[in-house]
């Protein structure tokens, strides 16, 4: 059975893909990208996939690309922001290496730029962005195994971190 090597959660602008992707490179293994997935199999982006058939309807894609993902994918996996928050996936991630990328509001807010691409941000970026992170703190938590501070720190840096700890 494969099992990913880290499976790396935490909100936007925690630095999922890019330090998923030198993590990754330094683990001499590939990334998987949950979003990216959900975009292959959907064939649009992930905004307009919440324009054109709303949020429930990428949830559901989402709740499948991470199923599949962890499932087949041998490496390391990033997952999209949102996906730890369905109950059956915060089960199936029970047994993994997880690690939660955690990042505080300025640097959050700083690594979103103007929240483009990003459905849930469209409007007031920073209040948005404080709103997802309060209300998911306590939920990355408890889903992780290994929590990694990201504030005011180079991927290199984070990268570096969790490829000692996993
Ligand atoms: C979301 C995060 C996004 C993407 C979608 C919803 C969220 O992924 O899945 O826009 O609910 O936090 P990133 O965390 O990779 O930006």
């Amino acid at each position: 059975m494969t099992k990913p090597k880290a499976v790396l959660i935490g909100p936007m602008g925690a630095g999922k893909s890019t330090v998923g992707r030198l993590l990754a490179e330094s683990l001499a293994v590939s990334l998987r990208d949950t979003d990216e997935d959900v975009e292959a199999v959907a064939g649009k982006s992930v905004q307009d996939l919440f324009v054109d058939e709303g949020e429930a309807h990428f949830r559901r894609l989402e709740k499948a690309a991470v199923a599949a993902a962890v499932a087949e994918h041998d490496g390391v996996v990033s997952l999209g922001g949102g996906a730890v928050l369905d109950p059956d996936t915060q089960r199936l991630l029970r047994g993994h290496e997880v690690v939660f990328l955690r990042v505080g509001l300025a640097d959050a807010v700083k690594r979103v730029g103007l929240g483009s691409g990003r459905p849930l941000l469209l409007g007031n970026v920073r209040a948005r962005v404080k709103q997802l992170l309060e209300e998911r703190a306590a939920i990355y938590e408890s889903v992780a195994t290994i929590v990694v501070d990201t504030d005011g720190r180079t991927p290199e840096d984070v990268a570096d971190e969790i490829r000692a700890a996993v």
